[in-house]
């Protein structure tokens, strides 16, 4: 029986949709309030029982590992002025006992290829993938957790996924699936961004993968896909023939963050539900939709 105690982190894509924010800087280093899109991904991979965070980071490279990493200067200027509370926070943006590993994908050939860079350390045993630009609050358990879970039973592949409107399929990878209740379903196939026509369905795959290693072999063996790249879709379409690959329909909402409305959906909401400015930010929301806010 295996577990999933790693997850591969794809931070190395150009985020051209955020340009110029993105001109010096990952978009997965955007805040959401207070914390930016990496640290949301991380910590739902801490809740899920990962310990190895693998980070495959490409041009823009510092400021995701120093996020993570201790700051000296910063940590003994807040203990100087006695701010325990925000020490408190930087230091324990990782928890004990867990660990980043950093790889650089020299080139940013797709999200299969970041995932392959992820090889060497994941060796042979189930990973899970985290796009952190798929922002995804949920109630009681966050997704990850609900899908390593499943993995410990079903000791298969799961792709997270969600019910996209037609109009949308062209920018997912689309599943075909056969249900076996609501939420889950055995894929049958797998297609890179249909044209809405001919979507085999409406279930999109978004940012949460638990994939077994006989994936890197397909990469390894697959042509770069639609431009240009070398699409993850593409192996999971090989893994198909040998292997179940289950469709998990996750308990949350999704927020994505990698295109601009996303991001700001995101941003209010969770700016609505802040403890420190929350209420302040829906009183000042109300006026500006009743048209009571005057510019100073
Ligand atoms: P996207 O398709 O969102 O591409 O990548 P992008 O380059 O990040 O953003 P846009 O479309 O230009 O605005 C999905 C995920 O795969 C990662 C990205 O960082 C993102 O988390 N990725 C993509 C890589 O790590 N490497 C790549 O070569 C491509």
């Amino acid at each position: 029986m295996y577990k999933v105690t790693k997850a591969v982190f794809p931070v190395g894509g150009m985020g051209t949709r955020f340009l110029p924010a993105t001109k010096a800087m990952p978009k997965e280093m955007l805040p959401v309030v207070d914390k930016p899109l990496i640290q949301y991904a991380v910590e739902e991979a801490v809740a899920a029982g990962i310990t190895d965070l693998i980070f495959i980071t490409g041009r823009n490279k510092r400021a995701i590992p120093d996020h993570f990493d201790k700051a000296y200067e910063l940590e003994t200027e807040l203990e100087a002025r006695g701010k325990t509370a925000l020490l408190d926070l930087v230091r324990n943006i990782v928890p004990a006992g867990v660990n980043c590993i950093y790889i650089r994908q020299s080139e940013a050939l797709g999200l299969g290829h970041a995932v392959l860079c992820a090889k060497p350390v994941v060796n042979n045993e189930p990973f899970a993938v985290i796009l952190a630009d798929d922002l995804i609050d949920s109630q009681d358990k966050p997704a990850m957790q609900q899908m390593t879970e499943l993995f410990n039973y079903y000791q298969c592949s799961i792709l997270g996924v969600q019910q996209v409107a037609r109009e949308e399929t062209g920018s997912y990878g689309i599943v075909a699936t056969q249900q076996m209740n609501d939420k889950l379903g055995k894929v049958d196939r797998i297609v890179e961004k249909p044209a809405p026509a001919v979507a085999p369905s409406t279930l999109g795959v978004v940012g949460r993968y638990i994939l077994t290693p006989r994936i890197f072999s397909h990469l390894e063996n697959i042509p770069f896909g639609a431009g240009g790249e070398l699409q993850l879709t593409d192996g999971i379409a090989r893994l198909l023939d040998e292997q179940q690959v289950l469709a998990y329909s996750f308990d949350g909402i999704r927020y994505d963050c990698g295109s601009k409305l996303g991001y700001l959906k995101a941003t209010v909401e969770h700016a609505l539900q802040h403890k420190e400015v929350g209420r302040e930010f829906r009183e000042y929301l109300d006026k500006y939709c009743q048209g009571l806010v005057l510019p100073e």
